[in-house]
């Protein structure tokens, strides 16, 4: 791994996967974790960053207020400085000191969806936050993520923490704390492990009008349909749907024009309608690709996979619960790198509902080479 010793400073790990999975109240593991967190958020407080688990995916964070602080974010991501970074917050009375205004729409999506996988973008209260943090935009992305672990370092640290994926940059969000020591062991202050994460895609980004209607800027769990339930309308930002074409305009969320999760081999993705002739193409696409002396990988639902042979093939779930998919997409695109994969295959599904999130970030990650059948 290129990045995997590239630092010579030594990062703090702590193990808190058991304790999270206890049951509450273990007196020992309890004593553990909360160490962990005192440990961890004296860390933050000293302008140092720190991993750790959310509901979504690891994140790093770091004091959203000090400049020294968040540079080290965009230092050890090897992020670049125009891609700002979400604020996460423990408590609602963290926010007035964070924004401007909240408007009747994006106060209703926080009661119905915080703590949860929902960043909302709102209009920045000068002198908050590190002007690295918002990259000079006039608005500021700010969540309050559904997990334990994290809430209690938030509140612990006793300051906003600016946290964006804990991967560097160009490579899939981590899922797991050995992702995060992947990519940055050597080049953080520490990482806090608490196991695997839940969703395994970055939260939703939305901005919610004042006419109520609610932009999504990047497609994640809550959906547009969940999004629907508290808003007058919903839209999704054109640049985000495939197939777009030339002249269609720059995504908004300023994160997804890059390209990200890029894996080191070839990956097109085969779309279609018909079972019959998506199973076929991706049989031949394996074939031909075996033939040519390639390490083959496959991305595929529990429906087909049995149909393919590959040197890698990894079972995205079956493709009515995209919830696995979503789950498992990283982990597999770090598994064909590992392994070696010079030409992955992945199917596609609906992109509908989660459906929308997982083939946004495939489409990334397969630089938008899509086969149609
Ligand atoms: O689930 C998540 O959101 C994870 C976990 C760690 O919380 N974080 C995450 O952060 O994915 P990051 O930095 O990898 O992605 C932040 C996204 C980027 O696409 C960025 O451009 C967008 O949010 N963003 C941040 N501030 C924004 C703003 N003021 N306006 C529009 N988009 C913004
Ligand atoms: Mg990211």
């Amino acid at each position: 791994m290129e990045n995997k010793h590239a630092g010579d400073r030594a990062t703090k790990y702590w193990d808190v996967s058991a304790a999270e999975g206890a049951a509450s109240g273990h007196p020992t593991r309890e004593h553990d974790l909360n160490e962990a967190i005192q440990e961890a958020a004296a860390l933050l407080r000293a302008g140092e960053t720190v991993a750790f688990p959310t509901e979504t995916v690891y994140g790093l964070g770091a004091d959203a207020r000090s400049d020294e602080a968040v540079e080290r974010i965009f230092a050890a991501k090897g992020r670049p400085s125009d891609n700002p970074l979400i604020v996460h917050i423990a408590e609602l009375s963290q926010l007035d000191e964070i924004v401007l205004d909240v408007n009747d729409t994006a106060r209703r999506l926080m009661e119905a969806y915080w703590p949860g996988p929902l960043t909302l973008v709102l209009p920045v209260r000068p002198g908050a936050v590190s002007p690295r943090v918002t990259a000079g935009l006039s608005t500021v992305a700010v969540r309050m993520p559904a997990h334990d672990i994290a809430l209690r370092l938030i509140a612990a640290a006793g300051c906003p923490v600016a946290a964006p994926s804990a991967n560097r940059s160009g490579r899939p969000s981590p899922t797991l704390a050995s992702h995060v020591g992947e990519d940055l062991a050597g080049l953080i202050g520490g990482i806090v492990d608490g196991g695997p994460t839940g969703v395994g895609l970055e939260s939703t980004v939305a901005e919610a009008g004042p006419d109520g209607t609610v932009t999504v800027l990047r497609p994640g769990s809550v959906t547009a349909a969940a999004l629907a339930r508290v808003a007058a309308s919903v839209h999704t930002d054109p640049a985000l749907h495939s197939g777009r074409g030339e002249s269609s305009p720059a995504p908004r969320s300023p994160g997804m024009k890059y390209t990200h999760y890029a894996p080191r081999g070839s990956l097109r993705i085969v779309r279609g309608q018909d079972p019959g002739a998506v199973v076929a193409r991706v049989q031949a696409e394996l074939a031909a690709a075996e033939a040519r002396g390639e390490v083959t990988g496959v991305l595929a639902y529990d429906e087909h996979l049995h149909h393919y042979r590959a040197s890698i093939a990894i079972s995205l779930g079956p493709v009515g619960a995209l919830e696995n998919a979503a789950h498992r997409l990283y982990a597999g695109l770090r598994r064909f790198d590992e392994e070696g994969a010079t030409f992955m295959v992945a199917e596609a599904c609906p992109e509908e509902g989660v459906g929308l999130a997982v083939m946004n970030r495939l489409l990334k990650a397969a630089g938008d080479e899509v086969i149609d059948v």
